[in-house]
């Protein structure tokens, strides 16, 4: 029985543990799927399909997880994926997650749908964060939003391109979700509260259709890039023809994602659809990867075929459920120490050593 975080020992028991700390609407937002959850199981068990081939004898008294993204200097690939809603999980909710990272050292990337002030999260975070933009209808919003987060330090903007509208997550529209009324849509000032869903069903795919901008399409980055000086990174990309067209805009940073299999259900894992992007881009942009990290060997895996960086979506939930900045340190701290121990294992002592012949072919 886990009682807590002393007796969690991975990721797995992480989970456990947050399970039990949940309120039910908040751990059914937190852990859905869309439709049937085939892309949401995929995500986590492609990485045991995937074998490694270790190598021996090559020196691994010391081991270097240092990197960068964007220019800026990390401690080690792992970093957090954008969720919405962190005090569901914490009262400190964002705050806690930046704090853990910035101990940490890597960078988180703050949801538009969270529920703390961009310019708070900013001041914990150190520089150590990136904003997630969705773009609103509302255009002036979005320019605010913009500007907003360039001020208060970010480093960067993802911009979230799979979710023209939300995906079903059909546990969500059964409990009819919604997010509980003592919380808001901080970033979203006057229009940040979400009513509860007028037609029954999932308050956040109402507030999503109602809001964010559907007509959304390649010649909106124009715009962006004509209202921030930050780099732009493209989240939720899955095809080489997208990655492609990526380069062709300009953009300045791919990363793969299935939104964490809340969007297209049966679409292609992160994993497999990784070495198509890493092909078209030759090199030419940073690649990144998110969805069913658990393991220190799965960043492995996803750093051998080509990304530079893992980013956690659920995890950082769970580490916040289970203690807030400590449960979130406690996460990082685990699956450091499995990557390094698994790179060690392996024969490599630098992230550069990670290349396509540690991957079994068959
Ligand atoms: C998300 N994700 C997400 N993505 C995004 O761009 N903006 C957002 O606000 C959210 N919100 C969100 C909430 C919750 C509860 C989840 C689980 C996910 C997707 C997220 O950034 C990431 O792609 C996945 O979570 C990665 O998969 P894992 O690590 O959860 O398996
Ligand atoms: C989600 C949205 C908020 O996945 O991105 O719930």
């Amino acid at each position: 029985m886990l009682e807590s975080l002393n007796d969690v020992y991975n990721l797995h028991d992480l989970k456990t543990l947050a399970e039990a700390q949940l309120e039910r609407g908040a751990l059914e937002y937190y852990s859905s799927g869309a439709m049937d959850g085939h892309t949401l199981s995929e995500s986590t068990a492609v990485f045991s399909r995937l074998k490694l081939r270790p190598r021996v004898l090559c020196d691994v008294s010391s081991v270097d997880t240092r990197t960068t993204l964007l220019g800026l200097d990390l401690s080690s690939p792992l970093c957090a994926a954008p969720t919405a809603f962190h005090r569901m999980a914490h009262n400190e909710g964002e705050r806690a997650t930046a704090r853990a990272i910035r101990q940490f050292g890597t960078l988180m990337t703050l949801s538009t749908l969270s529920n703390t002030d961009m310019e708070e999260v900013g001041l914990e975070a150190q520089g150590r964060w990136w904003f997630q933009l969705y773009v609103f209808r509302d255009r002036e919003l979005t320019r605010s939003l913009v500007a907003r987060a360039e001020q208060a330090g970010a480093r960067a903007l993802v911009l979230t391109v799979d979710t023209p509208r939300l995906g079903r997550r059909e546990i969500n529209v059964r409990n009819l979700f919604r997010l509980p009324p003592h919380l808001s849509i901080k970033n979203a000032g006057m229009q940040g509260w979400m009513p509860p869903a007028s037609q029954g069903g999932d308050g956040l795919a109402e507030f999503v259709a109602a809001q964010m901008d559907a007509s959304l399409s390649w010649k909106d980055l124009e715009w962006l890039r004509s209202i921030t000086h930050l780099p732009i990174v493209l989240k939720g990309i899955l095809t080489a023809e997208d990655a492609k067209l990526t380069l062709e805009h300009g953009a300045n940073a791919i990363w793969v994602s299935t939104h964490g299999g809340r969007q297209v259900d049966t679409a292609v894992s992160t994993l497999e659809a990784l070495p198509e992007i890493v092909e078209a881009v030759n090199g030419q942009l940073e690649v990144y990867l998110d969805g069913g990290i658990r393991r220190g060997s799965d960043v492995l895996k996803v750093l051998a075929l080509g990304a530079r960086a893992v980013f956690l979506g659920r995890p950082v939930l769970w580490g916040l459920a289970c203690g807030g900045e400590a449960g979130v340190s406690k996460m990082l701290n685990m699956l450091q120490y499995e990557l390094e121990l698994t790179m060690a294992l392996c024969g490599k002592n630098s992230l550069e050593g990670l290349k396509p012949d540690l991957i079994f072919r068959g």
